[in-house]
């Protein structure tokens, strides 16, 4: 068991969540990483493809490793929704700790293949230089975008995901977490996102204990309903649209506002902004003093 995967084990059975943070610039890292450290708080880290082909999927693992060393926390660096089986293999090459697979929008047997090869990619790479991998399969499909959707998003009756696949999906794959459709939507959209509560519980029930229920598209989302999903087997929540508005409000404003040239001054301001929408996620979560 991966210590990323022992974590997980404990929030499920405790029933709190870690969270899960993207970024593609060193200093929003540096905000989210402060933030959990200060509130002795685990956390993954996130790059989805567009971000890690920003950021570097090298630079990301160094900032991460540096950051780990500065403020002594867990801190678990995740490849978010990769979408085909060689960009999550380029993750895995890069020394990512956890690599999410997410071939959801294909059928269920070719999903099971892809994921599977990134399993055992993974495996291969594990017993030859010791390391610990997490691996995320998707089931179900989620729409949307990390951003502020204008239009309503309608959820489908086949989107969902289906508890007895997901069981199957699991033992087929041999994924450690698996993320699921429920009724959550990517970003902001105009309605708010409707959970079904019981559709968790009963995709929980179909799974091994060691396999965690991760839910993305977190922004939103009201804390209640949250609060509900974490009670009935979520133990890792994803964010990125709430930190992307927090961090490009304040720096908008913060431009606007002076003629400040100087990136680390004016881009201050947008840090603060990010890292306390974190703590409050991480509040909101339960991961507070959890190390
Ligand atoms: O994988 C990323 C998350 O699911 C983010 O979703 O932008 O709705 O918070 P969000
Ligand atoms: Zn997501």
């Amino acid at each position: 068991m991966s210590s990323l995967e022992k974590i997980l084990h404990i929030a499920f059975k405790e029933k709190w969540s870690t969270g899960h943070f993207n970024f593609s610039e060193s200093d929003q890292l540096r905000a989210i990483c402060e933030a959990a450290a200060e509130l002795k708080s685990p956390v993954l880290v996130g790059t989805s493809e567009g971000e890690a082909k920003h950021m570097g999927y090298l630079e990301a693992r160094a900032l991460v490793d540096a950051f780990k060393q500065e403020l002594g926390v867990p801190i678990f660096l995740n490849s978010d929704h990769h979408k085909s089986v060689a960009a999550a293999k380029r993750a895995i090459d890069a020394g990512y700790d956890s690599i999410h697979i997410d071939l959801s929008a294909s059928p269920f047997e070719e999903n099971v293949r892809g994921t599977k090869e990134i399993v055992e990619y993974a495996n291969s790479k594990f017993s030859i230089f010791n390391l610990q991998f997490s691996i995320e399969g998707e089931l179900g499909y989620l729409r949307g975008d990390s951003k502020i959707e204008k239009e309503k998003i309608e959820v489908k009756k086949e989107d969902y995901t289906n508890p007895d696949e997901a069981g199957r999906f699991v033992q087929k794959t041999g994924i450690n977490r698996l993320a699921i459709s429920v009724g959550n939507i990517h970003g902001i959209s105009l309605d708010e996102p409707d959970l079904d509560i019981e559709l968790i519980k009963k995709i929980r029930t179909a799974l091994p204990e060691n396999v965690a229920l991760v839910l993305h598209a977190g922004s939103g989302i009201p804390d209640e309903m949250i609060k509900k999903a974490i009670e009935a087997g979520i133990s890792n929540i994803h964010i990125n649209t709430d930190i992307r508005l927090a961090y490009a409000s304040a720096l908008r404003a913060q431009l606007e506002q002076s003629e400040e040239t100087t990136p680390y001054k004016f881009d201050a301001s947008a840090r603060e902004a990010l890292k306390k929408v974190v703590k409050e996620k991480l509040e909101l979560f339960g991961s507070v003093n959890r190390i």
